[in-house]
């Protein structure tokens, strides 16, 4: 992979040859590893310019707004895979036979249910509690009931803890969701496939126990597809780098929902809801574009821009058709739908927006149709943190195979110079 070098001419030293290593696809990347032999580190913070490791998962094109998860499009996998098939291909590299997909549906099911004892743990919760708060104190615990498969070193072990992530994230957020409705928890039902499985423990009760609609699963599980993994995104680098002290998958996990929580983040998508009922009206849009473009001002338009993305993130396509497809089969009318249409449309037509290649994301329209399968905003990070475990394990897993080293970043040091105390 190196058989190009990049030349760094810093005055007053030697020239420092670098090997420039080259990927499958995208940018070749500068191996600055052996820079601190010079004395001098690289700065990058926010990591703009930054390749953390080398990854064979998802590959992430911004400017031709491309989405690959181990090689294969976003749009494809939405419209002609389905969720656990999508996570067998994350965490293996390949698609699944008939029969390995059978197996491993059938090993993700024999795992859906969680100790009975976690539903103590709700109880610690107030009612009205923040889901993901109890949703990140509940996975962090779940190490204290799995010490059978915490040795990171052992490939079984690892094998194991990500399916049992895989199959009781939904049970967990169930039950997060019934806690703060005062409703009796539903335990999984292993004849249900996995979208309708969570739609089941989510909206059924003991005393109703309705079919699910095929709508509304399906819709389901596209959204579980459409957020299954990203690349080196925040939440995912937070798994990397918890995983390389050694941490336990658990707790790797836990870090990652903390980290995905955040506006900037995986918390948009709840903000975007938030943010549709504050403009309320079409007439409003220009009021809050203009905010949008104060830079005095904090608003930033929810759902909008992206770090990599300076094109249209492919999921908010797949998203938008989806909103389509699903209010229209619904037959429900949502003005929030035709409002954040609306601020789309006027928002890409205008010069801030364009400039500085502002397209919507992913978060843009995933709570209209959250909303439409009737789940609260309080829960829409719920459900992304659900969808993503299968990518921060599928990283987590690839980075302790490959033997990385803790992860320990240094830094521009600009503070006092050593000095004694005045006694
Ligand atoms: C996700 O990384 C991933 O892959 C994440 C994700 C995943 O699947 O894991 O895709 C999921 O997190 C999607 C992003 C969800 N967040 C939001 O929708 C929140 C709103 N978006 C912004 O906060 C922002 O766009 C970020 C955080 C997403 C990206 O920020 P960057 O890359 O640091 O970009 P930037 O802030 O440097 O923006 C460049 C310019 C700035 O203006 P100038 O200084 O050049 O004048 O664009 C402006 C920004 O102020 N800008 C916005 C804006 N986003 C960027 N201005 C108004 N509204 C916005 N939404």
């Amino acid at each position: 992979m190196a058989d190009k070098k990049a030349q760094l001419i810093i005055e007053g030293t030697a020239p420092v040859e670098l090997p420039v290593l080259t990927g499958t696809v995208g940018p070749d990347v500068i191996d600055v590893r052996s820079l601190t032999s010079t004395g001098h580190f690289t700065f990058d913070p926010g990591f703009m310019s930054t390749a953390s490791c080398e990854s064979k998962i998802t590959y992430i094109d911004g400017d031709k707004g491309i989405l690959l998860h181990r090689g294969y499009p976003i749009e494809q996998l939405a419209e002609k895979s389905d969720y656990l098939e999508t996570c067998y291909l994350l965490l293996n590299g390949e698609l699944p036979t008939t029969e390995q997909k059978a197996q491993f549906v059938s090993t993700i099911k024999n795992h859906t249910i969680v100790h009975e004892q976690l539903k103590t743990f709700l109880n610690g919760f107030r009612r009205d509690a923040h889901p993901m708060a109890v949703m990140c104190g509940i996975v962090g615990a779940l190490s204290a009931f799995y010490h059978d498969s915490l040795d990171i070193n052992n490939p079984q072990h690892r094998e194991i803890s990500a399916h049992r992530l895989i199959a009781k994230m939904p049970t967990i957020a169930a039950m997060v969701y019934k806690y703060s409705m005062g409703q009796p928890i539903m335990y999984p039902r292993n004849d249900l496939s996995y979208s309708e499985n969570f739609l089941h423990m989510m909206f059924n009760t003991p005393a109703e126990i309705k079919p699910i609609s095929p709508v509304l699963a399906n819709a389901m599980d596209r959204i579980f597809i459409l957020h299954a993994d990203h690349e080196q995104n925040a939440s995912t680098s937070t798994v990397r780098l918890a995983g390389s002290t050694g941490a336990n998958p658990f707790a790797c996990i836990a870090a990652g929902i903390a980290a995905l929580w955040g506006p900037a983040h995986g918390g948009a998508n709840e903000a975007v809801l938030t943010m549709l009922d504050e403009i309320g009206d079409v007439s409003n849009i220009e009021k809050f574009l203009a905010k949008a473009k104060d830079k005095n001002d904090p608003f930033k338009l929810m759902g909008f821009g992206h770090r990599v993305y300076k094109n249209f993130d492919p999921r908010a396509k797949v998203m938008k058709k989806t909103c389509d497809e699903v209010l229209g089969e619904l037959g429900i009318n949502d003005p929030q739908l035709e409002l954040a249409m609306k601020l789309e449309e006027i928002a890409l037509k205008d010069p801030y927006f364009a400039e500085r290649n502002l397209y919507p994301n992913v978060d843009f329209y995933s709570g209209i149709i959250l909303k439409a399968i009737g789940i609260p905003t309080s829960m829409f990070t719920v459900i992304f943190a659900m969808s993503r475990t299968v990518g921060w394990i599928s990283h987590w897993k690839e980075m302790i195979a490959s033997g990385q080293k803790i992860g320990r970043p240094r830094q521009l040091y600009t503070g006092h110079a050593q000095r004694d105390l005045p006694r």
